[in-house]
């Protein structure tokens, strides 16, 4: 069990000053968000100390520690540890991105951590993804066929399978949804650039039959029209993705369609 002496300042605003670390070297502050829709209380922001000899170079790696040597109230979303899974998706130092991929080193200290921006909280660092997944869902991300089954499988060329890369890898963290301004304003009605990077997706794939259906379903003022190219999610995609250039493509293929 790690030893804590009390720092001279012990209260930080509303929210909590954890006590420092005894003999910590390699010393990092956090600033983290807490919220428990239980407490009756408003929001606030809790520090904490971490040695970072004591735990490994992520930002997840210090949340872990927080949670399992400081204060196990903390709550946030993980699973996979290596930017695979999308859960630990969150805002640090303001930016969205994957605590278990972004490195505390690229990170300005006090190290400031809230939930994915512009969404209801559940609690502490959990974002209620609710809407999200029901957005992903409505695009009905999967292979629509009319042709009767082939006996063994569906064949793609190596050329048409190339088309899927830099979409096919999304893992639906909602990083990019959650930082794109028109989406903060009409997250209920424009599907968000993660779904719309996903009907973009299953429109390209040689082996769907229901192109014209998919963009029908699409072609509306809200759902895919409230991109203005605004880039945020672009620039935030931790896995390299760029969902507003598949918007682009939506819309050019809207345009080939009536011309
Ligand atoms: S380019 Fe479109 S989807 Fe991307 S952040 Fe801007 S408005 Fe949102
Ligand atoms: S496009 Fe990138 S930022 Fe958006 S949900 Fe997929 S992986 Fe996350
Ligand atoms: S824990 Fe899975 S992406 Fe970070």
């Amino acid at each position: 069990m790690v030893e804590f002496a009390l720092p001279k300042n012990s209260v930080v605003g509303s929210g909590k000053t954890w006590p420092k670390p005894v003999n910590a070297k390699r010393l990092t502050e956090f600033r983290i968000y807490r919220w428990n829709p239980d407490d009756g209380r408003n929001p606030s922001i809790d520090t904490y100390y971490v040695d970072r000899d004591d735990c490994g170079p992520m930002v997840l790696d210090a949340l872990l520690y927080i949670k399992n040597s400081i204060d196990p109230t903390l709550t946030l979303r993980r699973s996979c540890r290596e930017g695979i899974c999308g859960s630990c998706a969150m805002n640090i130092d303001g930016e969205n991105t994957l605590a278990c991929t972004k490195a505390i080193d690229d990170v300005k200290a006090p190290v400031a951590i809230y939930p994915l921006p512009h969404m209801p909280v559940v609690k502490d660092l959990v974002p209620d993804l609710t809407v999200f997944y029901a957005q992903h869902a409505s695009i009905e991300p999967w292979l629509h066929t009319e042709t009767p089954a082939p006996e063994k499988e569906w064949l793609q060329s190596p050329q048409d399978r190339a088309k899927l890369d830099g979409l096919y890898e999304c893992i639906l963290c909602a990083c990019c949804s959650t930082s794109c301004p028109s989406y903060w304003w009409n997250g209920e009605r424009y599907l968000g650039p993660a779904a719309l990077l996903q009907a973009y997706r299953w429109l390209i794939d040689s082996r769907d039959e229901s192109t014209g259906e998919r963009l029908d379903y699409l072609e509306d003022p809200f759902r895919l029209y409230r991109c203005h190219t605004i880039m945020n999610c672009a620039r935030v995609c931790p896995k390299g993705l760029n969902p507003a250039k598949a918007i682009a493509e939506i819309k050019n293929m809207m345009i080939d369609r009536q011309a």
